[in-house]
């Protein structure tokens, strides 16, 4: 007998349990969008090269066209619909409205679940592709509008917002690592 492709999966989504039945190909953007409903993520190329369907898992971010369901299974899945605070937009989500980071907003959501995780990489001293100095010692590096750059280059955007968009991602930045008390990115106004 051939084995079953389909079993019941409990995905925690934005903090509530889904359980759902599922063919153990889906991946989690279809379960996301076309069997639960939260149509804030994207779909765009479908194959890992836009980052219009990026999501968080366990706070780290996915293109989730790329992540089987059933591979999600135990870990917390963060939407677009599940950043803001009740009615507080996410201050990632608010610096994109203040600096117009976006036109048609088709890989809005994509960017946005990008910056937040990208921000929290910064922070805790991730070094990306642009960073120079990469040595321990040297700390967290400035968050210049070319770290920027480099750590969202996975969201693409069509309309080519990216000035904007990178403007919104030094804000929301700055506003993060103020609250934190940290001035290692005081110097991000402006950087695009
Ligand atoms: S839809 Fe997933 S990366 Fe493009
Ligand atoms: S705002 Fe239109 S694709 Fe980015």
């Amino acid at each position: 007998m051939a084995p079953s492709t389909a079993g019941a999966i409990t995905l925690t989504i934005n903090g509530e349990k889904h359980t759902l039945p599922v063919d153990n190909r889906t991946t989690l953007l279809d379960a996301l969008r076309e069997r639960l409903g939260l149509t804030g993520t994207k779909k765009g190329c479908d194959q890992g090269q836009c980052g219009a369907c990026t999501v968080l898992l366990d706070g780290r971010r996915v293109v989730s066209c790329l992540q089987l369901a059933v591979a999600a299974e135990g870990r917390e899945v963060t939407t677009i619909e599940g950043v803001a605070d009740g009615e507080r937009l996410h201050p990632v989500q608010q610096a994109f409205l203040d600096l117009d980071g976006f036109q048609c907003g088709y890989c809005t959501p994509g960017q946005i679940c990008s910056a937040i995780a990208a921000i929290e990489e910064h922070a805790a001293g991730w070094p990306s592709a642009a960073t120079t100095d990469v040595r321990p010692e040297a700390g967290i590096p400035p968050l210049t509008a070319d770290e920027i750059r480099e750590r969202m280059s996975g969201n693409l955007c069509r309309c080519g917002a990216y000035v904007s968009i990178v403007q919104a991602v030094a804000r929301a930045a700055e506003d993060s690592a103020r609250t934190a008390g940290r001035t290692d990115v005081a110097d991000v106004e402006g950087a695009a």
